[in-house]
């Protein structure tokens, strides 16, 4: 199986949350034709929404004119049937931090995308690649990570992360795609739990959250030590907030299960945030409120 060199113009995203839908909004800004797979039509209107509010912002703050807004948005197809990923050149999967889920999401794309030369890639934060490629038989070698950050129309930089069976051309072209294509800043990352950003960046989180727990300092006080003594454009706890609770426990999880090491098993507060569904900013409450 080999990929061509031709630039991509059919993408396809399954999941339509936070990741899902600005992974679908860039691709629609550079004018590529874009599905999104939910998993009923009431999921797939919310990621319509969700879609339109994030360009109306780019709007606002003047980063694109109306009639860009209106054309990406048109270039969006919103489904609830995986079937009608047949045709893409690219599918990129960004269902929830959950091994069980991805592992199906990848049987079915192995089975529903037509082209042999079709890249099958996961915007994972954690789950090891080698095993969504073993879950897309055949098509292994064009399975890898691509790996987008929160908020995908502002932050530059895709992890591109090959697994041990992904072929060379695939790699190549799925960078070309980032860079060229999507405008951004791509880095090649280790296929392993937490590849190069999540190794460091949910180890910090979750030293902030231990800190809070343990009643060390307000919630207030590290965040702002952390903005305003170390110049980061928010602190620990808003952006695990950001992030959404529910992904950065199974990231975290995800790190521990592969590393056995106690900087990245998760606090007793944050599963219990999660199983209350205090996910953070997307339910309005998380580790502050926002309602
Ligand atoms: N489209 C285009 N541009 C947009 C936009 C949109 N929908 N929304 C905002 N912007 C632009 C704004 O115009 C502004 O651009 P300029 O700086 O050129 O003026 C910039 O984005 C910042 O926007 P705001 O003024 O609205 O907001 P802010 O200054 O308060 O910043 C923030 C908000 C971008 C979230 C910033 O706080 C930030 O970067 N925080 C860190 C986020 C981060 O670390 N994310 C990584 C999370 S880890 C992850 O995602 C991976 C994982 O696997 C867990």
């Amino acid at each position: 199986m080999s990929a061509t060199a031709a630039p991509i113009e059919r993408v396809g995203v399954v999941g339509g949350g936070i990741m899902g839908c600005g992974i679908a909004e860039v691709c629609a800004r550079t004018g590529l034709d874009v599905i999104l797979v939910e998993v009923d039509s009431a999921a797939a209107e919310r990621a319509e929404q969700r879609i339109r509010a994030s360009l109306d912002r780019g709007v606002s703050r003047g980063k694109l004119e109306p009639d860009e807004g209106r054309e990406a948005l048109e270039l969006c197809r919103f489904e609830p049937d995986a079937a009608a990923l047949a045709d893409r050149e690219l599918v990129i999967e960004a269902v929830v931090e959950n091994r069980e889920a991805k592992l199906r999401v990848f049987e079915l794309l192995s089975k529903t995308v037509e082209s042999d030369s079709a890249i099958l890639a996961s915007n994972t934060s954690s789950i090891p690649i080698v095993e969504l490629a073993a879950a897309a038989g055949e098509r292994a070698p064009n399975v890898l990570g691509l790996h987008f950050f929160n908020p995908v129309p502002v932050l530059a930089l895709v992890e591109v992360i090959p697994s041990l069976l992904t072929e060379s051309d695939v790699i190549q072209r799925a960078q070309a795609f980032a860079e060229e294509q999507l405008e951004k800043d791509p880095i090649v990352a280790p296929d392993r739990a937490g590849f190069t950003v999540n190794a460091l960046l949910i180890p910090y989180l979750l030293s902030a959250i231990r800190m809070f727990e343990q009643g060390l300092a307000s919630a207030e006080d590290i965040d702002k030590g952390m903005v305003k003594g170390c110049a980061h454009p928010m602190g620990p706890l808003a952006l695990a907030d950001l992030i959404g609770l529910d992904t950065v426990l199974g990231v975290s999880e995800s790190l521990y299960r592969e590393h056995r090491e106690q900087l990245f098993a998760p606090p007793p507060l944050l599963q219990r945030l999660v199983a209350a569904n205090l996910l953070g900013r997307k339910t309005g409450r998380g580790l502050y409120s926002y309602q």
